[in-house]
């Protein structure tokens, strides 16, 4: 069916209905097996699809349960629309991937499209048509429990994920059994929550708005994503639920976005303790005239809807408009033609290719902060004794925030490292638990770390503590973790630190005193493989942070595309007063964005530009300037480099931030060789939106500033003249 097809398809529905069963598409409620705020209730959601007054449910798990109350709908409802099925398939539905920040380590898009691919597949066969991801909120703030589910501070590095997931997602018919509706969330500017406390206000600018936030969702729109889902924070003193001017102007009109806008759980109703309405029909009211178009789990659409149309409050266009893109979305995923799946397809667990897809993702996405002396990979010749040792490392809940019931858990570091190495004498001890504060278990981890030639401690933050509603006021290790770290590292046997969690974790107080730190994050279903691909060798570590590790917590918000400010803290002149620093701290991050080392070496030489001066206007016909930057693996070993390019505007009507990411690239190369990686520079990249509400943006003459390097401390330094 064409686009035409559909829209005449609409125009007959709507027809045909009544303003109960308009209602009814733009509600969708959640089966039982999510017991939240609000609640799932099966038994409502039966009963309103019986009488049409449903259009969508969500956490219904498994294919016989989605057909059943599909029947229910196609069958015994009046006019036979067929329900939406979504879920929050985040980054697996049997196969669980690494947490999306994680992903977003591995500076690789392509990884995010398989998690996406692979999800799609297995969540369509089990009657899901629509998942709620990605989300490609931009946060600065590691205090955040949600970051985890994010790509981290940088909107460039997150527009690049939100695209690839998107399409990997959807593929390029929605029709197809092995693709769902992507959702792009949280419209908008959810990462910025004040102090990283989950749901909170978010005061920004336009600009601020449209230069770090937005930028993902144009181009998730751009890339053909069906649905976009509303924050829980509010956007300068308005709720995002209630907030016409990027609901409505920015993302509706002028994006011309024509799918679903579905609200957060619960996420109207809340309008009212945001004190944004004093009642619910005040909340559907200002919901549904901004541009909320489905409401999840809360029902004021429905209880006030009719009331709302007659006294003009809501207008019979609007109405209309929200309940054409529910149907348009169901026609476009073919619903109408198959409303069930074919239960005998349905995949049940992880295949082998799948957990194959998992594992070489999630050692791509392992990032090895520090390796002194070269102590990884360890040695493996002969026969060894190996410590194993700390809360994580035999434990299988590692897949990170998000699971679905049933997801197989973790394989564990041990069983990974004692897979690899059937020659290594592997000897285990927890010391203590992930949060709690007994220390007993200490002496018998030093034990087995002085008996042993080598330790690995797997120390880290469990998924519990990150992901929604997990916000943490330190970013140190929990519980008695950090004394464990101190009496292994003491026993002075080599150690290496295996690092998992969410989120940036603070370590300074004692990263000095272990020779090796590898940042695995919470890396999925394959965790234990994959980690004991990188220990090994098997696998040399190229990921690279994409977010900045804070030294202490009072440091944060820290992020490498700050603002300029009038009185820069110099390096060279540390002891100098007023400026912006910390009197108790030396300024700088214990791990810069961008950072991330690797089993060999590479040089990067100085960037070489096609050209050194271009018009604003021949960059507004599209004109583009090339960056090349030779690249070389100088050392021993086959391994990855992220070649990273930043722009620098010094001098501008708004001032612009220290560096800009405009480019990265992961590329393999075999000891001795060199590559050119280029990249390629338009107006896009090196124009900004201005303040102005109405959207604008510009170009402006002047020097740029560019940069390339393997983090964002970045070397070389090329002038491009705007004029
Ligand atoms: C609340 C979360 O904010 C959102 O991301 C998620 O999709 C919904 N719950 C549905 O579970």
């Amino acid at each position: 069916m064409t686009g035409h097809d559909h829209e005449s398809r609409i125009g007959e529905l709507l027809n045909r209905m009544t303003v109960e069963e308009k209602f009814g598409q733009l509600q969708q409620l959640a089966w039982a097996w999510d017991t939240g705020p609000g609640g799932g209730d099966t038994e409502a959601a039966e009963a309103a699809a019986r009488k049409g007054l449903l259009g969508s449910v969500l956490n219904v798990v498994g294919a016989g349960a989605s057909n059943a109350l599909q029947r229910i709908a196609v069958e015994e409802s009046r006019l036979g629309i067929p329900l939406v099925f979504g879920l929050d398939v985040i980054h697996g539905y049997h196969t669980t991937f690494p947490v999306p920040l994680a992903q977003a380590a591995a500076f690789d898009p392509a990884v995010t499209a398989k998690d996406a691919e692979v999800s799609a597949r297995e969540a369509r066969s089990n009657g899901v048509h629509w998942t709620f991801s990605p989300m490609m909120d931009v946060t600065r703030e590691p205090r955040w429990g949600r970051i985890a589910e994010s790509t981290g501070e940088d909107p460039y590095l997150t527009t690049a994920y939100a695209m690839a997931k998107v399409r990997g997602y959807q593929g390029d018919d929605l029709t197809a059994p092995d693709r769902i509706a992507a959702c792009a969330k949280h419209f908008v500017a959810y990462g910025g929550a004040e102090g990283g406390r989950d749901y909170n206000t978010v005061d920004v600018s336009e600009q601020r708005l449209r230069n770090l936030y937005l930028p993902p969702f144009r181009a998730a729109v751009g890339a053909g994503a069906a649905t976009v889902m509303a924050g829980f924070n509010t956007i300068s003193g308005i709720p995002a639920h209630a907030h016409p001017h990027t609901l409505t102007d920015i993302l509706k009109e002028e994006w011309g976005f024509d799918g679903v806008v579905v609200s957060d759980w619960t996420g109207v109703l809340e309008l009212i303790a945001h004190g944004a309405a004093a009642h619910e029909a005040e909340a559907a009211r200002r919901s549904l005239t901004a541009g909320v178009d489905m409401e999840m789990v809360s029902t004021t659409f429905a209880d006030h809807g009719r009331d709302l149309l007659a006294s003009g409050a809501l207008t019979r266009e609007r109405l209309d408009d929200a309940v054409a893109r529910v149907l348009r979305l169901k026609l476009r995923l073919g619903l109408f033609e198959s409303p069930y799946v074919a239960e005998s397809a349905a995949l049940t667990a992880p295949s082998a290719e799948s957990r194959a897809a998992a594992r070489e993702v999630a050692g791509r996405c392992v990032v090895l902060l520090k390796n002194d002396d070269g102590l990884l990979p360890l040695d493996t010749s002969g026969p060894r004794a190996l410590a194993v040792v700390g809360p994580f490392a035999d434990s299988g809940d590692l897949l990170g925030t998000w699971t679905l019931p049933g997801a197989p858990e973790a394989v564990p570091v041990l069983a990974g490292l004692r897979a690899a190495l059937p020659d290594t004498d592997i000897r285990h001890a927890a010391g203590v638990s992930p949060e709690g504060l007994d220390t007993s278990g200490i002496a018998e981890a030093v034990a087995v770390a002085e008996a042993a030639d080598a330790v690995v401690l797997v120390v880290g933050e469990p998924p519990a503590l990150s992901g929604e509603a997990a916000a943490r006021s330190e970013l140190g290790l929990p519980g008695a973790q950090e004394q464990l770290v101190r009496a292994v590292a003491g026993t002075g046997t080599p150690c290496v630190v295996v690092l998992v969690g969410g989120r940036p974790l603070t370590i300074g107080t004692w990263a000095d005193r272990v020779p090796a730190i590898v940042m695995a994050w919470h890396p999925g279903i394959e965790a234990g493989h994959a980690v004991a691909d990188v220990l090994t060798g098997a696998v040399v570590p190229g990921g690279k942070l994409p977010v900045t590790f804070p030294r202490t917590v009072g440091q944060v918000p820290l992020y490498h595309n700050h603002e300029r400010t009038g009185r820069p803290y110099d390096p060279a002149a540390p002891g100098t007063k007023y400026v912006s620093r910390y009197l108790d701290l030396d300024a700088g991050p214990e791990f810069v964005f961008g950072h991330g080392l690797s089993y060999t070496t590479f040089a990067l030489d100085e960037p070489r530009l096609s050209r050194e001066r271009i018009g604003v206007t021949e960059l507004r016909a599209g004109a583009t300037v090339e960056v090349a930057v030779p690249v070389r693996n100088t050392g021993g070993r086959e391994g990855d480099e992220v070649v990273q390019l930043y722009l620098q505007d010094p001098a501008a009507t708004i001032a612009q931030p220290v560096r800009r990411l405009c480019g990265f690239r992961r590329v393999r190369l075999a000891p001795g060789e060199e590559r050119q990686v280029r990249f390629t520079l338009g107006a896009d990249d090196i124009g900004y939106w201005t303040d102005d509400p109405a959207g604008e943006f510009i170009v402006e003459p002047g020097e740029l500033h560019l940069h390339t390097g393997n983090s964002s401390r970045t070397r070389a330094r090329r002038t491009l003249l705007i004029t």
